[in-house]
Formats: C-alpha cells, structure tokens, sequence
C-alpha cells in the first residue's frame, strides 16, 4: 500500500522562514518536518512506499531524503510541472494506483492511530475516509458536518464566520479510492477540498469521518511553529528525541538519523528538562530553564540566559549575558552579548548585534542582520 505525502505548497503563511526551506522540511527542533510524517506512516506495516508530492523548490527537499536510505520505507518523488493544488496532485502522483491510498497533508502533526482509520475504512467499504479533529475556531481549515453514522454530509473549506455549524475540521489526512481519482481534471489546478469532496457528498457515495481527538497540529503559521516546538517540550507528543532511547541526529549522521541522546537529557534543579547536545559547550554561569533543546556544536556563554521553550541550533553561538526567552533560532546563528530574544523565531545564519532587543512575535529570515542597540 502506498501513501502521498502533499508536500507541495509555497508555505507562504510560513514566509520569510520559507523562503528558501521548503514548508515540509522546516526543522522541528532539529529534524525536518517530514521525519515525523514518516514514522507515523511507518507504524503500518501495509504502507511499503511514500510518494513525496512536491512543487515548490523539489531539489532541497530530495537533498534531504535522497534515495530514502536509512529512512526503513522506500520513498518515491513526484513533482508537478506547475502547482496542480491538492487534488490535482494526487491525481498526478496516484495516477498509476490501483489500491487504497492514504494521503496526508504535508504539514500536519499527529499520533492518530492509522491502522484503524484503515480498518474503519474497508469495514464501511468507503469511497473515501477521512480523519477529522475538533478545534476552536474553524475558520482556517475544512469544515466538516457528520451523522450519528459517522457519514459525512458537508464538506466547506475555508468557512465563513457565519457559516461555522460546529467544530470539527478536516486534519488533512485521507484514505481515497484510486477508482475515483478519474474525476479529477488532469494537469490543471483543482481543489480536494473544495471540488472533489464536496462532489462525493452530491453523488451518494460512502464518504467516512474518522474522529480524533488526541494530538493534532498543522505547523503552517508563525504562531503554530511556535506552539507546535511548546507541545513536544511540555510532552504532549512524544517526538524521538524525547523519548529517550532514539536520538535527533547521529553527530556526523544525515540529517535525521537516530543516534544515541539519552546522555544529552538533564533535569534541571526544579525547572523541567532540558535536551543538550554532547556536542554542545555550556560555559560555566549560564542559566538553563527547562524545557529546552541546545543542538550540537551550539555554544552558550557564560551568563548567557536559556530560558523556557526555546531552542538553539545547530552551530549556533549565543554571547555572554544574551537572554533567548521561548524563541527558536535555527543553525549558525550568532546572538551577540547582552541580546535578548522573545518568542522569536530566527532562521538561518541569523547575526543578532550585541544588546539588541528582538520582540515576540518576530519572523526574521535566513541571514538577517540586526544591529547592535537595535530594537525590533
Ligand atoms: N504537491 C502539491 N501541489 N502540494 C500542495 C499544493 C500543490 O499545488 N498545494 C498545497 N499543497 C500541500 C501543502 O504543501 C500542504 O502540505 C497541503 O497540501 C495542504 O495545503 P495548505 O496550504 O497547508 O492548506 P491549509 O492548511 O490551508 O488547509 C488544508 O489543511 C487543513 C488542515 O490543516 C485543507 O486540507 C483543510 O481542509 C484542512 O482543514
Ligand atoms: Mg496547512
């Protein structure tokens, strides 16, 4: 059985940090996105091949998983000519299939329990299954109206503020049948959620809710890229590095490997967990508070702060006395002396002049420099 991952979109709510990292290989602490995809995928053990769907800037994302060695699934690339949208890729990456295919949107994080949305879908002889979760306000994702029956009656992508019925939402996550997908205009830009859905409802057809209400997030935004590093630190997913055994990154492996991490776990005196590296240099006099992810070949100077929720890249150096509050800075950044960061996210090779102030909620891109004594 096979599985496409939708890994296609500019990420553009996602911008400047996607500008030139594609949306599914945003690092998650220090693994990108579609890692976490993968092992969710690999607990079936029927799913022998992912077909990554992909448009915007394939190349860096096939740098990454190259022929899928090491990854324990074989991995196929697909990639659009031009941006075909979420049916019209699935269209073109299944068009070969002849069984059941699962689809997953390529930023959505989740535990869901795959083997029983399967189950659920062949014990219903479905058309089409799909996961749905509840949230607070529907307005960003597909809303979706079910039966007693679990049958579902409407599908409205993107609602209006008058138009909410209740609360839950496609989680982007989908069993199809490769019997319907001739429906789907070939080579042009056309909507699952907006077409295809909606048509299955029209024609009678079997179309299946699965409801979840375990972990679920779709890391598209600033905010929820913040959150999402928030919850695998507060343990409300159990991502690897965090599980003990299995490590973030082998130290000269590729991006993504496991190696051993267990020794990089420290509890704090009365301040949580913290995740460091062995790689990494903590000077004498700096300050940790848990939860917090310090990646190898950081170094962190001596009165330099740590504070809650934040992460330090890869190579990333943070000066004496600089203070980095809920933020996440990805690798070979530079935070200069007596900086201080909060709920920031910094991409790569950031430079941070010495006692800058960068305030929640910035953004900033790959290379920015900020000067010393700036304030943002
Ligand atoms: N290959 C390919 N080609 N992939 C695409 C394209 C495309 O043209 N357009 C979007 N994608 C991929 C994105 O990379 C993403 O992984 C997925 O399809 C969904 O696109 P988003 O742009 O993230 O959609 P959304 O978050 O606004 O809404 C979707 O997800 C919600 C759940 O997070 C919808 O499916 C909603 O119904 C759903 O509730
Ligand atoms: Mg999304």
């Amino acid at each position: 059985m096979k599985a496409i991952l939708l890994a296609g979109g500019r990420g553009t709510r996602l911008r400047p940090l996607t500008v030139h990292t594609p949306k599914p290989i945003v690092p998650i602490l220090n693994r990108p996105f579609l890692y976490y995809q993968i092992d969710l995928l690999k607990q079936v053990p029927e799913i022998d091949e992912v077909i990554l769907s992909l448009n915007y800037q394939p190349r860096r994302i096939e740098e990454i998983f190259g022929e899928g060695e090491g990854l324990g699934i074989r991995l196929r690339y697909v990639v659009e000519p031009m941006p075909l949208g979420t049916g019209g890729a699935i269209r073109y990456a299944g068009d070969s299939l002849s069984e059941s295919v699962v689809v997953f949107n390529g930023d959505v994080l989740t535990e869901v329990d795959l083997a029983a949305v399967l189950r659920l879908h062949r014990e219903r002889k479905a058309k089409a299954t799909i996961v749905l979760t509840p949230v607070d306000n529907p307005r960003a994702y597909g809303l979706v109206e079910t039966d007693a029956r679990a049958n579902i009656k409407r599908f409205l992508e993107k609602p209006g503020e008058d138009e909410i019925t209740c609360n839950t939402i496609n989680a982007g996550i989908y069993v199809l049948e490769p019997d319907t997908f001739d429906r789907i205009p070939k080579d042009t830009a056309w909507s699952i959620e907006r077409s295809f859905f909606p048509s299955l409802i029209e024609r009678g057809e079997t179309f299946v809710a699965y409801i979840y209400d375990g972990y679920w997030i779709d890391i598209g935004t600033p905010a929820k890229y913040l959150q999402v590093h928030r919850d695998i630190m507060d343990g409300r997913y159990s991502a690897p590095p965090f599980n003990n055994s299995q490590g973030p990154r082998g130290s000269h492996g590729s991006e993504g490997s496991r190696g051993a991490y267990g020794s990089g776990m420290h509890e704090l005196h009365g301040s949580g967990l913290a995740w460091i590296s062995p790689d990494a240099r903590i000077e004498h006099g700096v300050e940790l508070q848990g939860p917090c992810f310090i990646d190898e070949g950081a170094v962190i100077k001596a009165g330099a702060k740590i504070l809650a929720h934040s992460v330090i890249g890869r190579q990333t150096h943070v000066e004496d006395a600089a203070v980095i509050d809920g933020s996440i800075i990805w690798p070979n950044g530079w935070i200069g002396p007596e900086a201080t960061l909060r709920g920031s996210i910094l991409g790569r090779n950031c430079h941070v002049g010495r006692n800058a102030v960068i305030d929640s909620p910035a953004v900033l891109g790959d290379k920015t420099v900020i000067t010393d004594y700036s304030r943002i």
